[in-house]
């Protein structure tokens, strides 16, 4: 096999640029889909069954179809409604928030109720309040049993962005696809794209692993 590596080097300015995008709307995704994760969450373990009911089909809906499903109803159903031409990067930043998010709800839910019971009860039996025992006991052990799911999620978003190519934000998987096209040739571009995810999977590995050494206590 001959490798053209000429295409490679041609690509590298556009690869290097869809990169900077990549890693924009995994953490524009991230950010945005933590905070709407951690409200979601909080909707989801209401007493009411009224109030989980809308939050538990936000996320039964986001988590049971398809993100590329997703994307497409977004971006030429839902953003056209107040933007013409749809901006795709808006429309994945959007799609990559609202998916995440329904994860994100379960990993908030799951970390605060994996908290043994007696923990709350032990902090009332001391006079704390509800909000006194979530903040200085349940919340500081939750949060450390979370860090897991979230670094996993992070990695799961940055490989999703790549779907974004399908409705033409530029993205690093967008200059794989037109550097196939440009040259019709697969190898060069697509192993070069898979090497750089790799790199950025592998960097957020460590930073993941770092978080969590540094808030083991125990
Ligand atoms: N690609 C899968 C899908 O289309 C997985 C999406 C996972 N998303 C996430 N934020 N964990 O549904």
């Amino acid at each position: 096999m001959n490798i053209r590596f000429d295409i490679i080097t041609e690509y590298i300015p556009f690869f290097l640029k869809g990169t900077l995008l990549t890693l924009g709307l995994t953490l524009a995704g991230t950010l945005i889909g933590l905070i709407l994760g951690l409200m979601i969450g909080l909707g989801k373990m209401a007493n009411s069954a009224v109030v989980r009911f809308p939050f538990v089909w936000y996320i039964n809906f986001f988590r049971g179809t398809p993100f590329l499903v997703q994307i497409f109803l977004i971006h030429f159903g839902v953003v056209p409604l107040f933007m013409t031409p749809a901006n795709p990067i808006v429309s994945a930043i959007i799609a990559l928030s609202l998916n995440s998010s329904a994860y994100i709800a379960e990993i908030f839910r799951a970390g605060i109720q994996s908290i043994d019971k007696g923990q709350m009860e032990a902090a009332r039996s001391l006079g704390m309040s509800h909000n006194q025992a979530m903040k200085l006991v349940i919340l500081p052990q939750a949060i450390k049993r979370m860090i897991p799911p979230l670094g996993n999620e992070f990695i799961v978003l940055l490989k999703e962005t790549s779907l974004a190519a399908i409705i033409a934000a530029p993205e690093l998987m967008y200059w794989g696809r037109a550097a196939q096209g440009a040259h019709m040739t697969v190898w060069e571009p697509y192993i070069t794209v898979a090497i750089i995810y790799l790199i950025l999977t592998l960097s957020l590995t460590q930073l993941m692993n770092y978080i969590e050494r540094r808030m083991r206590t125990e």
